[in-house]
């Protein structure tokens, strides 16, 4: 049993939460997910929610998902990749949180997500430059909330878990 949430932050695509979910498994800890509750509680997929709602709605959403999961034990939380962008929500899940960043390259985001459309940010003409540009917005703010950083460009999802598993024990 760990007291604390383990916290996983990065951009769309890292792997958040295939790895949260193997992570989950590996440490006997329940895996939660804030977009998936935010789609279950709103009925609504996250592209239905942004086209109905709009960005900001989305986003008030996840403010009280975050707060009320930073209250929660031992869970493996996967965040959406723009949560960084709430100092509140970064608060919250700190203060009850080992904080990890899956860091990918451009190039690697835009891989895994070559054929996703279920990220309306980045439904853009040039979705690669759309990632980069994104990516250097929010780059600051992962690696000033993370406790620790991982590279996911060079391990797989089941190694990651494995390795994060024992820095935190
Ligand atoms: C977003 C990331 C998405 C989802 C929404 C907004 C973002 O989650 O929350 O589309 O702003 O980066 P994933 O990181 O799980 O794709």
């Amino acid at each position: 049993m760990y007291n604390k949430n383990i916290v996983l932050i990065g951009f769309m695509g890292c792997g958040k939460t295939t790895i949260g979910k193997q992570l989950a498994k590996n440490c006997n800890m329940s895996f939660l997910d804030t977009d998936y509750i935010i789609q279950n509680e709103q009925k609504k997929t996250i592209e239905q929610i942004f086209n109905t709602f709009g960005e900001d709605y989305f986003r008030k959403m996840e403010k009280q998902v975050c707060t009320r999961l930073s209250t929660f034990k031992n869970c493996v939380i996967s965040t959406g990749g723009g949560v960084v962008k709430c100092k509140d929500c970064m608060e919250s899940l700190k203060k009850n949180g080992y904080i990890i960043y899956l860091k990918a390259t451009p190039q690697k985001i835009y891989e895994n997500l070559l054929n996703d459309n279920k990220r309306p940010l980045l439904n853009t003409k040039d979705k690669l430059s759309t990632i980069k540009t994104l990516l250097n917005e929010r780059e600051h703010l992962y690696t000033q909330y993370a406790d620790m950083v991982y590279n996911i460009n060079d391990s797989s999802p089941f190694i990651l878990a494995k390795n994060i598993k024992n820095s935190i024990r």
